[in-house]
């Protein structure tokens, strides 16, 4: 296992959609290793591969990491978000954006479907923190970021932050 460079923005890379994962070898098994290593390194709740310049529809969820309970990793390749459900705000990180808190209005529970590290299917409702974040990695798949999400005032503010933060090349 290694810890992996996260990409900050305004890295294009973050922009590349990714394509579907369709083999479940010991290369995919080693990324999904490293994603895990790399994301509870950072610490964070989420990480898609996109983030590590890996342009494929995974990503990986542990909200354990904000409980300070014991991991409870998930999985989630090529996903589905098949139902959303409701409405909420949650102040959002991301490890794209370090530092940066923003209040984002998602769905409150989401019906997912996806495979896991071995290519089985699973569904899951997802609510709470869990939702929030499948929501946000999914959204990485897709080369969307939180800033997207924003206010044109608070994308701006986002935004100048982050230049003067150094992220980026
Ligand atoms: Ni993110």
């Amino acid at each position: 296992m290694a810890i992996r460079p996260i990409l900050h923005y305004p890295d294009k890379r973050l922009r590349d959609p990714g394509r579907p994962v369709e083999v479940f070898d010991d290369e995919l098994q080693t990324l999904i290793d490293d994603m895990a290593e790399t994301m509870y390194a950072a610490p964070g709740v989420g990480l898609a591969a996109t983030q590590l310049g890996v342009p494929l529809r995974l990503f990986i969820v542990d909200v354990a990491v904000d409980e300070d309970a014991a991991s409870d990793l998930r999985v989630f390749i090529n996903p589905d978000l098949v139902e959303l459900i409701g409405t909420t705000s949650f102040s959002e990180g991301c490890l794209s954006f370090p530092g940066a808190r923003e209040d984002i209005n998602r769905a409150e529970r989401v019906r997912v479907k996806a495979l896991d590290r071995h290519g089985q299917p699973f569904e899951m409702l997802a609510d709470g923190l869990m939702a929030i974040a499948v929501q946000h990695e999914n959204d990485h798949l897709d080369g969307k970021l939180m800033i997207d999400r924003l206010s044109i005032l608070r994308r701006r503010l986002l935004h100048r932050a982050m230049i003067k933060h150094g992220g980026g090349d």
